[in-house]
């Protein structure tokens, strides 16, 4: 992975931790070292989230960027249970691993394909099951090809003019808003009716959910929520999984090592059982290390935005109110003080006691960590776990450029073909 920006004002300015510039329109503080990442992430008196305007354009103004402290702790709460729970990932888990074992079955004839462009489906195709499970197969082809566009706007430089990835993503957020509205439309009309066997999803919490005064949410509470959790829900998955297997594949000997793993759990499943559970999951041990490790270097998420809500103090600089402040994790994820030859693809660093505090942030920290994290590792551990038992990739270009926004991706999406070994 390249040197990034904040790894030059580093070597420029010196180790502070905390740096001013200026970006998106405004003055800008740089915090880069985990105690200051983590007092920020910390403390929600000083600090709310601080996204770019254009950015809220994208994702909606009733999405988690967009509304209260307490608005979103309620909306928080509803939502993240039935994602991240030790029973909804029993749950699906099972569909999970039929997604996996049947999208791998397909690719291995596909000949060359676009590894990341499949990977990303995949990863879409479960979160649209959790959150819209009944519409999820009709809607979701469509779905999956505009968010791409959404999501390669969410970054990018605010130009609305045709062309521009900015001005696509919008047009492609008004085509998300039209499918998603005429979804709620449906199930509006059988509310009450719907009497249905099927287990509820999201939509059905969103649309059931009342505050203490009685209130539902409204259609575009509803639908701003659901953009923002399909977007996340799958990007950062899809590419994980991508660069972990990438990483496998490059390294013959932590292949061989995670296979081993794998093979073993498999031994000793019950011969009755038929696919696996949470308790083989919890015996991926050095997986699961691989896969911390993929976050660490790959760095997804390389940066998030909060904004001063006053004049506050962060390591004995003042930080006036207002002004935005992006929390750069990539640097603390490379940082030569906490992690040895940082550039390394090395599981093996996870050997040891767990990180400090603050020095691993792959899923953010506080209120606003991540919500799908566990959902996410299972996702990818389940995909892993059969890919080391029976495939290999054999990439194109192995080569081939890395392009860093809105995700690290090779620039041709991994071409590659997948082999079934004998
Ligand atoms: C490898 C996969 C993933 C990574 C690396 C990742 C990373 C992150 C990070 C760093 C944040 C915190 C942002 C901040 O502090 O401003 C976050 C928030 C969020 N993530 Fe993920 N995520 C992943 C997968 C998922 C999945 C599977 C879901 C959906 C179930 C999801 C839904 C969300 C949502 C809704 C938020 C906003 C939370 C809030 O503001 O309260 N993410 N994610």
């Amino acid at each position: 992975m390249r040197t990034c920006f904040v790894v030059c004002i580093l070597q420029r300015y010196g180790k502070t931790g905390i740096y001013k510039g200026y970006m998106f329109g405004g003055p800008t503080i740089y915090v880069t070292s985990p105690e200051a990442c983590r007092r920020v992430l910390m403390d929600d008196e000083h600090f709310v989230l601080g996204w770019p305007k254009a950015a809220m354009e994208l994702m909606g103004r009733k999405s988690f960027i967009g509304i209260s402290q307490e608005e979103h702790k309620r909306l928080r709460k509803l939502t993240a249970a039935p994602i991240n729970g030790y029973e909804a990932l029993n749950t699906y888990l099972q569909y999970i691993e039929f997604c996996v074992i049947s999208a791998l079955e397909k690719w291995s004839v596909m000949g060359e394909f676009e590894f990341l462009t499949e990977l990303r489906r995949l990863t879409f195709r479960i979160i649209m099951k959790i959150f819209l499970g009944k519409e999820s197969d009709v809607i979701m082809e469509s779905l999956e090809r505009v968010y791409t566009e959404l999501n390669y706007g969410v970054r990018a430089m605010a130009i609305n003019i045709p062309g521009f990835a900015y001005h696509k993503a919008l047009k492609a957020r008004k085509k998300l808003v039209e499918v998603l509205q005429a979804v709620l439309d449906e199930r509006r009309e059988l509310e009450g009716r719907d009497t249905g066997r099927r287990s509820k999803d999201m939509m059905d919490h969103l649309l059931e959910v009342k505050d203490e005064n009685g209130r539902k949410l409204t259609d575009e509470e509803i639908i701003d929520v659901l953009i923002m959790y399909l977007n996340a829900g799958h990007e950062s998955s899809g590419h994980i999984t991508m660069w972990a297997t990438v990483f496998l594949q490059d390294n013959p000997d932590i292949f061989k090592r995670a296979k081993e793993e794998q093979e073993n759990i498999r031994k000793t499943m019950p011969p009755t059982q038929k696919g696996l559970t949470l308790k083989e999951i919890r015996k991926m041990e050095y997986l699961s290390k691989l896969i911390d490790e993929t976050l660490r270097l790959v760095n997804i998420s390389f940066v998030s935005f909060r904004k001063a809500t006053t004049n506050v103090t962060i390591n004995g600089y003042l930080v006036p109110k207002d002004w935005r402040i992006m929390l750069w994790y990539r640097s603390v994820h490379m940082d030569p003080e906490v992690y040895t030859d940082t550039k390394k693809f090395d599981p093996s660093r996870w050997d040891g006691p767990p990180p400090k505090a603050g020095t691993f942030l792959p899923f953010g920290l506080g209120s606003h960590l991540c919500p799908g994290n566990e959902l996410a590792k299972l996702e990818i551990s389940v995909f892993l776990y059969h890919f080391l038992l029976k495939y290999k990739l054999e990439r194109v270009n192995p080569k081939c450029k890395v392009r860093y926004l809105p995700h690290p991706r090779p620039v041709d999406n991994c071409l590659a073909r997948l082999v079934k070994l004998g």
